[in-house]
This record gives structure tokens, C-alpha cells and sequence, in this order.
């Protein structure tokens, strides 16, 4: 075994945002993610370099003043690395000093974090599997998110597609066909907490608007459940255009996110649609084939959009991601 640990990316197809009020969602991990290895060091403590972050971490606590959140999620992960193997008998681990890299702009709504968390989890621990590795990654994502949802992990670890519903365990959708995706940023940044605010004064002011917005994606994440589990993609790419249509009634879509949807749909694209939690940040485009995929891309990047290919697809039990996540379509 390399020790190598690797993680997906995620993706929401369908249902953020309605997803806080209970509604359920569906989201899929790409082949871009993240990846951490690690290298054994005869004394401790174990130590992490975030490779393009510029980061280094030491599982020791901080002494004192700023400590950056890698810092204090790299030692949430290694004292629940810790307490979960002891707590089921397993031996103390050796120190590593673990080199990382996120595939994953961050702060696009694509996992990043996450993805790191659960890369650096297995790097830590390679005998642990992916149930157990999302849970040690929620430590991770704890530091950054306070209060985490689990999707993120879940997919990152796990790969292929999940349902899931505030409150419930996530649900693993089986995937007919691979979905080929084509993930564009907007260049501009946005906070999930203040979108999700503003989405929440909306509902203060308009809650019939609202619940039927709700309802409305309700249905459409139903629907694009049987579509994935039928591999149709062309009704599941219509799907996303009409979860588009409702972000959009609910102020959280931008004229930067329109004009890529509009892109992507002209380049023959079977749906688009934000990602995430809108204001900025990713779009997403289902593409039928390599061919149209190379449209939209060339399409975005004309107009100055950042974007890349990326597959989603039903991962054989246990799988990591490839070595070299973001190949071209
Ligand atoms: O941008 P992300 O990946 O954090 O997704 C946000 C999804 C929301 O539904 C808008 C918020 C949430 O907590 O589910």
C-alpha cells in the first residue's frame, strides 16, 4: 500500500440552498480533489505542508496568539485519528510528515476542505475505511464550517452519489452512467453563510414564495434522483435548468452565473446551473459527451471564466480517485 490518501470533489446537482429547510439533495464526487502524502519520521510529533497554501502544521497544541485553521483542523484530525484506533484496540500510529495538495479552487463550493480533510485523514491512517475516514474528516471540517452538514465528507470519501436529507443518513443513489460534467468558476467570491442568510431573510419576508420555491426543488431533486438512477441524462440535465429557475427566484443566482449558464446551454450543454450556494462561485454544466465539453470550456474560457472536466462516476467499493484527477475531457 502507497499510504498515498486521495479524495473527491463534490458537487451539488441538485437541491442546495432548499437543503437548510429540509428538502432533500443530491450531490456527486468528481475525479479532482485532493491528495496528501505521507512520509515516516523516526520522532514526533506529525506534521502537514499544504502545498500552493504555503501551510505547515505540527500536531502539538499552539503556543500561543493566531493559529491558522489548517493548523488547529490537521490536530482535531490526528487526536480523533488517535482516539478512534484506540478506542477499537489498533496500535499507536507512527509520525508522518504529510505533503497535501487540493485539485479544488477554495471557497468555490466544490468540498475543498473537505477534500483535504479526508485526503490528510488516510494519509494519517490507510488502513481506515471510507465511513470511517468521513467521520475523522468531520473533525476537520468542524474547525472550518462550525457546523457541518457530513455531505461534504461523505462524498469526498466515498465518491459516486449521494441523497441526502437534513437530519437523516445520507442515502447512496446507484449511478447507471457516468455523468460528464464541466465545472466553471464565476471569479467572483461568495460566503455560503451570507448566502444562506439572505436566502433566510427572504423567507422572513416571502415565506409562501419561499415554500414554494422549496417544494418546487423538492420535486425536481425527486425526479432527478430516477434520472440518475435510469442514466438519463437529458432529463436530468432539464431538471437542473428548472433548479436554476428557482435559485434564480430566490436572489442567490448572479448576472456572472446566467451568462455561464447561458454559455454552456448554447454550446450544447443538457443543463446548468450554480453550484454551491450561489452569489459567485461554481457552476455546474451536464454535457453528453467530450466533444461538447470542450465547447463550454472553450466557451467560459473566451469570456474569462477559470473551468475544468470532470467526471462522476459509481466508484468500485473502497476506491480512491485517480492519481491525476482533471483530465482533459
Ligand atoms: O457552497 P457549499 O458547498 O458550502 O454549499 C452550500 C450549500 C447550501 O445549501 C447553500 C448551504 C448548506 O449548508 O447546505
Amino acid at each position: 500500500m502507497s499510504g498515498v490518501g486521495r479524495a473527491w470533489g463534490k458537487v451539488i446537482l441538485l437541491g442546495e440552498h432548499a437543503v437548510v429547510y429540509g428538502v432533500p439533495a443530491i450531490a456527486v464526487g468528481i475525479d479532482r480533489g485532493a491528495r496528501a502524502e505521507p512520509s515516516p519520521i523516526s520522532a514526533g510529533p506529525s506534521e502537514l505542508f499544504v502545498r500552493g497554501w504555503g501551510i505547515e502544521a505540527k500536531d502539538v497544541e499552539a503556543k500561543a496568539g493566531d493559529e491558522p485553521s489548517v493548523a488547529r483542523a490537521f490536530r482535531a484530525l490526528a487526536e480523533i485519528t488517535r482516539d478512534r484506533r484506540r478506542a477499537r484496540g489498533e496500535a499507536e500510529l507512527s509520525p508522518v510528515a504529510i505533503s497535501a495538495a487540493a485539485d479544488l479552487p477554495p471557497g468555490g463550493g466544490l468540498g475543498c476542505s473537505a477534500a483535504l480533510g479526508v485526503a490528510v485523514a488516510r494519509a494519517l491512517d490507510p488502513s481506515a475505511d471510507s465511513e470511517e475516514i468521513a467521520l475523522r474528516a468531520g473533525a476537520w471540517e468542524q474547525v472550518f464550517h462550525g457546523n457541518p452538514s457530513g455531505v461534504d465528507a461523505a462524498v469526498s470519501a466515498a465518491g459516486g452519489c449521494v441523497y441526502f436529507e437534513r437530519g437523516k443518513p445520507i442515502e447512496r443513489v446507484a449511478m447507471r452512467e457516468p455523468l460528464l460534467l464541466c465545472v466553471g468558476n464565476t471569479g467572483v467570491a461568495s460566503s455560503t453563510k451570507t448566502m444562506v442568510e439572505s436566502v433566510a431573510r427572504l423567507r422572513a419576508r416571502r415565506p409562501e414564495v419561499c415554500e414554494k420555491s422549496f417544494e418546487g426543488i423538492r420535486s425536481l431533486v425527486r425526479n432527478a434522483r430516477l434520472a440518475v438512477e435510469a442514466g438519463d441524462a437529458v432529463g436530468l440535465g432539464r431538471l437542473m435548468d428548472l433548479n436554476q429557475m428557482l435559485l434564480s427566484g430566490l436572489f442567490v443566482s448572479t448576472e456572472e452565473i446566467e451568462a455561464m449558464c447561458s454559455l454552456a446551454r448554447s454550446a450544447g450543454a443538457l443543463g446548468a446551473k450554480l453550484t454551491g450556494a450561489g452569489g459567485g462561485g461554481s457552476v455546474v454544466a451536464l454535457v453528453p459527451d467530450p466533444a461538447v465539453a470542450e465547447r463550454v470550456l472553450f466557451a467560459w474560457e473566451k469570456e474569462g471564466y477559470s473551468s475544468f472536466f470532470a467526471r462522476a462516476f459509481a466508484p468500485a467499493e473502497g476506491a480512491q480517485p485517480s492519481a491525476t484527477p482533471g483530465s482533459a475531457p
